[in-house]
């Protein structure tokens, strides 16, 4: 028999994948919402620079659509050994986001190595946040994402005879979170778990973080609290609240 001697020096390594690649079609910013200027840079700019910040991340990676023409535009200085773009982007978030673990793995990230997912859209983070969740998690056996729990009374809405939106019932929210991101798994886990998600077209529709590919094959993420200033910038009137937010940040 022989004894394994454990690696003192083993340490698994961290990537970023951040999924750039949808159209903003709720922001009807005209274009991208990524690209749209916020606090003097383009919104993807601030989530990237955040993400620079975090010393925890061994490189970023940035996944955009195959006809993706704006993003060197709009972030010249990204880029350099530990700074990656693929023009990957599939036609959801989830398969965005499987096509960039392809790519991670292409450029040698092993299954045992940590894949942190953070939306471009979430241009507000800040990397104590990002570094709180990965301690947090570095030890649990799945992983794990920010999330609040839900202050605010659920409803369920439907469309009224006349048009109007309307309340149907209330949803318990006593043990419902709201989920952001960064989430953070280990690769060999999340690719798989992403992969059996989108093999149906059914489950996948419903696929719309990680946390969830992952809760599918029986898992139980890690709830990480956030923060409410890591909002997704999704409606019109969101490019003003982050602009006022991050001009409040020196
Ligand atoms: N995303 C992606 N690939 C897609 C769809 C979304 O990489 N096919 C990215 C977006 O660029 C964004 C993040 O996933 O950074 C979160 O998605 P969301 O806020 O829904 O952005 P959009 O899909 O662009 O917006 P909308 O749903 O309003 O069209
Ligand atoms: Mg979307």
């Amino acid at each position: 028999m022989f004894a394994v001697t454990p690696d003192p020096t083993f340490r698994p390594r961290c990537f970023a994948i951040v999924p750039c690649a949808g159209v903003g079609e709720r922001a009807a910013a005209g274009g991208p919402k990524q690209y749209h200027p916020v606090a003097g840079q383009a919104l993807v700019a601030h989530t990237l620079s955040a993400l620079a910040r975090v010393a925890r991340l061994d490189a970023t990676l940035v996944v955009l659509s195959p006809s993706d023409d704006q993003f060197e535009r709009h972030v010249p200085h990204f880029g350099g050994e530990h700074a990656w773009v693929a023009r990957v982007g599939g036609a959801s978030r989830a398969e965005s986001v499987l096509n960039g673990m392809d790519e991670l793995v292409a450029r040698g990230a092993q299954p045992h190595d940590w894949v942190l997912v953070h939306d471009a859209a979430r241009c507000l983070v800040e990397p104590a946040w990002v570094d709180r969740l990965m301690a947090e998690c570095e030890d649990d056996e799945v992983g794990g994402l920010l999330a609040l729990p839900l202050a605010d009374t659920l409803k369920a809405g439907a469309s009224g005879a006349d048009g109007a939106a309307r309340a149907t019932t209330t949803v318990d929210r006593r043990d419902k979170w709201a989920a952001q991101t960064p989430q953070v798994f280990r690769l060999g886990l999340l690719q798989p778990a992403l992969r059996h998600a989108l093999a149906d077209p059914v489950t996948a529709a419903a696929i719309t973080d990680e946390a969830s590919a992952i809760e599918a094959l029986g898992h139980q993420p890690r709830l990480v609290v956030g923060n409410y200033e890591n909002i997704k910038v999704t409606w019109p009137g969101d490019f003003a609240l982050a602009e006022r937010l991050l001009r409040t940040r020196a």
